[in-house]
């Protein structure tokens, strides 16, 4: 095993908030870490914000804010957010850096001087979403972005070609002779293909904007954000010798999305940049993507999930375990609140929290809470040691081959194994018949098996593992030079780290892992489960006449003036008036929703940098055309309502007049999306 690990995160775009997506990614990058370094070797973990673009630059125009400042604003999350789940990153990459940008250019001039930077221009179709250019036959009907959904620019512009072409052989050469650069095997044929079809020159500067990275000596043009971003793996960790002992990177962990960035673009970039095979990074690792609840997660449907409000309700390990347990690394999977809710139970509860609990309980009663006296081995003890052997080279296997999900599973392996060794061995039944001994042996077999799985499981659940060491008598885990492992001792029943001193005293037991109760359980599925199936929309637009809110309001209010629960006041404090955050807004979509004649889906600019998806009532009084381009005034700070159908209401528009000639309060065109309405 090489003595240092160094691994990145995709350095995220600042446009959306940290999600359940980004922290998946994150959380893997922090298991990796924390499992190469509890082996004793150095770990480096990097991660950050890819700010650059004409998207951000374009928001910030739009709320008057210097760029500068609103990519700082944007990317403070990223930077807080990940150590509340535990992922203590070693260092924080903005593409913004004056460092990256510093050395970014460098790297560009030696490139061009290398020859692989030429002018060109180039015609094509570009997403500003992906910030890419897109083919013909890769937009879908009426010059859609497959993946935003919106129409894609004819942009033409001069432009510096990267000659990629040139690199179609090498590239093809490396993936033969070093099959792991790209994992999963099944994401190398991917690549390879691509390849195999034929590259072309890329082009990697732009001129439509100016929020980039200057080309150095001719500052018409910006770097291409990926040209830009990909170094940012490179530029921090040429800062200082410890940090370039570092490179080349371990591994690029990143979604199936940017794989052809990284496998292809990437090791032709740092050939280009005058590294040889050996310093380019050690493999790229492309993960499948999550759906949420069955659901594709965006934000107009309003089923991203923030990480941090399931951390809360769940408690950190237990997000970091369901995600690297019950999705195969590698594979698409979905974030299933029911299927999270049910493995806590078993996996945490009932299989780990339990035994903790049951050995403890009894160490308490045999030997009055101290580490017992271990004597003969029968075959039992023998079996289970057996057991914790396999488990821990399995894990071990896994971790490396980053399988998390394989690991965990070899690890449960063991934590069952120890739950029927207890009962068949039966420590409370030995202690009855007065062979205080051999129960005591049996408990000192038990409390070592956990001393094991306590370091096995840390890389995952740290904060419950060193919980686990503190009830079993040991010290939270202590990353260092030393390989803690409890790898074992050529073939006999000794383990490192887990041998303990009969007498040595044990902490309190108290449930590391309370089970979640059926009220509690409901509560959760409401708040984190999938949306219901179409809530009768009935009561859509037929709301107040005064005002056409969204149709989820409407029943909301419709359903609290017929159960008349609050008598309606008739004067309210200024107080209560500011809580409401009224927000100008422009609908830049808007069409009818199948079999809700009255309703409305728009999509409305509020100044964010996605447009708001809102549900209205509008239909039996406009056309969805006539409304695009209108401006109106969006109520922004209410709760979102989700109306069935993965259809989910982000604010309200204001509007006067019965459902069927309804006015749309608009304000003059003055007034920019996103201004406040006071
Ligand atoms: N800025 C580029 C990366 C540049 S790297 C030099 C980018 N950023 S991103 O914010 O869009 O992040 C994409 C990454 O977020 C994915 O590759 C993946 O790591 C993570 N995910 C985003 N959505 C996800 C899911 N739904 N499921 C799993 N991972 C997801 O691309």
């Amino acid at each position: 095993m090489p003595d240092r690990f160094y691994v990145t995160t995709p350095i995220y775009y600042i446009n959306a908030a940290p999600h359940i997506g980004t922290a998946y990614t994150t959380i893997a990058a922090d298991v990796f870490t924390r499992y190469h370094r509890v082996r004793g070797q150095a770990g480096y973990f990097l991660t950050g914000t890819d700010e650059h673009g004409l998207k951000i630059e374009r928001v910030a125009k739009e709320r008057g804010v210097p760029v500068r400042t609103f990519a700082a604003e944007m990317s403070e999350p990223f930077r807080t957010m990940w150590p509340k789940l535990d992922c203590h990153y070693d260092y924080f990459v903005r593409t913004t850096d004056a460092d990256h940008e510093k050395r970014v250019s460098e790297i560009w001039e030696r490139i061009k001087k290398s020859g692989d930077l030429y002018l060109g221009s180039y015609e094509g179709w570009y997403c500003v979403g992906c910030e890419g250019y897109y083919t013909e036959k890769e937009l879908e009907p009426g010059g859609i972005c497959p993946i935003h959904k919106t129409p894609a620019e004819r942009i033409r512009e001069q432009t510096y070609f990267f000659k990629l072409a040139k690199y179609q052989d090498r590239l093809l050469e490396l993936y033969e002779r070093r099959p792991s650069f790209v994992q999963p095997s099944s994401r190398l044929n991917e690549v390879k293909s691509f390849v195999r079809s034929g590259l072309e020159d890329l082009s990697v500067s732009r001129t439509t904007f100016s929020w980039g990275v200057p080309v150095p000596n001719d500052p018409a043009h910006v770097m291409y954000v990926w040209f830009d971003a990909l170094f940012s793996y490179l530029t921090p960790m040429l800062a200082t010798p410890e940090r370039r002992a570092f490179w080349p990177a371990s591994v690029h962990l990143m979604g199936k999305d940017i794989l052809r960035f990284h496998g292809v673009y990437w090791p032709a970039f740092l050939w280009a940049a005058g590294m040889s095979d050996d310093e380019l990074p050690r493999s790229i690792f492309a993960h499948g993507f999550l759906t949420v609840n069955g659901q594709k997660m965006s934000k107009s449907r309003g089923n991203t999930v923030n990480p941090l409000a399931l951390a809360e309700a769940f408690g950190t390990d237990m997000l970091r375990y369901y995600l690297m347990r019950a999705i195969a690394f590698g594979q698409d999977g979905d974030f299933n609140i029911a299927d999270l809710i049910g493995r806590y139970n078993a996996d945490l509860g009932n299989a780990l929290g339990n035994l903790c609990n049951r050995v403890l309980k009894q160490t308490d009663t045999v030997s009055g809470g101290k580490f017992p006296e271990k004597g003969e081995l029968e075959d039992l003890e023998r079996a289970l040691y057996g057991e914790l052997a396999s488990g821990e080279r399995a894990a071990a296997e896994a971790f490396e081959a980053m399988q998390p999900h394989r690991a965990l599973e070899a690890i449960w392996q063991v934590v069952g194994a120890a739950n029927q060794y207890i009962d068949r061995a039966a420590p409370w039944a030995a202690q009855k018949r007065g062979d205080t001994k051999r129960a005591g042996t049996i408990l000192a077999t038990a409390l070592e098996t956990l001393g094991a799985i306590s370091t096995m499981v840390w890389p995952v659940i740290p904060k419950s593992a060193d919980a686990m060491r503190a009830q079993i008598g040991l010290l939270p885990i202590e990353v260092g030079a030393a390989d803690q492992w409890p790898q074992r001792d050529g073939e006999g029943f000794t383990f490192r780290g887990v041998s303990r001193r009969a007498g040595e005293p044990l902490g309190v037991a108290v449930p590391i892992f309370p089970r979640i109760d059926p009220d509690r359980e409901k509560q959760l599925m409401a708040e984190f489960g999938p949306l219901p199936e179409d809530e009768s929309a009935a009561a859509a637009g037929q709301g107040k006449d005064s005002a056409a809110m969204s149709a989820p309001e409407a029943k909301s209010a419709s359903k609290g003036s017929s159960e008349g629960a609050v008598a309606a006041p008739t004067t309210i404090t200024y107080d209560d008036f500011a809580k409401l955050d009224l927000k100008v807004g422009v609908v830049v979509r808007a069409e009818r929703v199948q079999g809700k004649d009255k309703l409305l889906s728009l999509a409305v600019d509020v100044g964010e940098p996605e447009p708001r998806s809102i549900v209205a009532g509008l239909a039996l009084s406009f056309k969805p055309e006539e409304l695009v381009g209108t401006r109106v005034i969006v109520v922004v700070n209410l709760e979102p309502r989700k109306f069935g159908k993965g259809l989910v209401s982000q604010g309200m528009l204001l509007a006067a007049g019965p459902s069927e000639a309804l006015s749309m309060v608009t304000v003059s065109e003055k007034a920019a999306p996103g201004t406040k309405v006071k």
